[in-house]
């Protein structure tokens, strides 16, 4: 049997019964696979590494040992609220590592997008490999692999991510959700139950903000991004297009315009959205939404993001524009 395979008897996980029997089924083949052995995660408060992190305290509680690392690049609250659910309500083990300067400082300078993703990718693995170096008696390594994961091992997360761990690093994996599709991984996260925040999030690419910052990140023009970003999803979540909109977030460019404020002429960045609906990510549309909350955010935006005078509106299908602006 390929063990790759989602078994042909397996029932779609639709309901919060289905995902009860898959919870129970799993915590006893992971206590099985790991006994009293010691496992590492990399936790990055997305849906597929939190259901993974839930079904391992639940399993074996503190032998597994949660990794958080903080590259500068994610949204705003989100390391808070990772720390808040694992370490405050779920007792989890969690190293919450502080990278933020270590990651600005790589990047400094720099302005191809490959080269960014390859300096994040890259810097990621060395910072993962220096925190399991620290710890001792580690067995197996837990990964949030789903099963699109295996079925397009060519696919988006395979072509953007780079890197693996050093041989001497070379775990057991330990992969529970393998044969789940994303809206299985959220009925069982919501059945363990993780916040709708995290259980509905939209997909976050690995380089984070850092794709969203054209061109040479800069920490005023990353405060940018990541401050419209949490208007746009406060928001959309008003608006109640929480989980109805695919994807959606802001980026900020590296160039300026005039503009005015309070009487006085400005020359700031402007602020660009970018909100889609796709199926498989591989085309996608803009989604069309209301005057009003363009007029809302337009508002909000420039009244609130620091050093911003203009917002735009992204409604390029993809293609000929990819999803991401970098
Ligand atoms: P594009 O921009 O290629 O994006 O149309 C398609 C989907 O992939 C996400 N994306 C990434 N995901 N690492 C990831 O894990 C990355 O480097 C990366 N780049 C883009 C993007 O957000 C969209 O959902």
């Amino acid at each position: 049997m390929n063990s790759n395979k989602r078994p042909e008897t397996m029932a779609r996980i639709a309901t919060p019964e289905l995902a009860n029997a898959f919870i129970e089924e799993q915590l006893a083949a992971l206590r099985a696979q790991i006994g009293d052995k010691k496992v590492l995660l990399a936790l990055s408060g997305g849906v597929d590494s939190s259901v993974v992190a839930a079904l391992l305290i639940k399993a074996v509680g503190k032998q597994l040992t949660c990794v958080h690392v903080n590259h500068g690049l994610l949204r705003k609250g989100e390391p808070e609220q990772v720390i808040e659910v694992f370490r405050g309500q779920m007792k989890a083990n969690l190293n919450y590592v502080d990278a933020v300067d270590r990651f600005l400082d790589k990047l400094a300078g720099v302005s191809d997008p490959e080269q960014k993703r390859h300096i994040i990718g890259a810097e990621f693995i060395r910072v993962f490999e220096e925190e399991a170096r620290k710890l001792d008696g580690i067995s197996f390594l837990a990964q949030g692999t789903i099963y699109p994961d295996i079925l397009e091992s060519d696919g988006i997360k395979a072509h953007h991510n780079v890197g693996g761990l050093p041989e001497d690093l070379q775990f057991e994996l330990v992969e529970p959700i393998k044969f789940l599709y994303k809206d299985e991984v959220r009925v069982v996260g919501k059945a363990l139950g993780l916040p709708d925040n995290m259980v509905y999030r939209q997909p976050f690419p690995g380089p984070g903000l850092g794709v969203r910052c054209i061109g040479a990140i800069t920490r005023d023009r990353l405060e940018a991004v990541r401050e419209s970003d949490a208007i746009l999803r406060e928001e959309f979540a008003r608006y109640g297009l929480e989980g109805k909109v695919w994807q959606y977030f802001t980026v900020v460019p590296d160039f300026k315009s005039t503009g005015i404020k309070d009487g006085k002429r400005t020359y700031d960045w402007p602020v660009i959205i970018r909100a889609v609906n796709t199926v498989d990510a591989v085309t996608a549309e803009c989604a069309e939404l209301s005057f009003g909350l363009m007029q809302m955010l337009v508002a909000r935006i420039t009244s609130e993001v620091h050093g911003v005078n203009r917002v735009l509106w992204d409604i390029t299908p993809k293609p000929s524009g990819t999803i991401e602006w970098e």
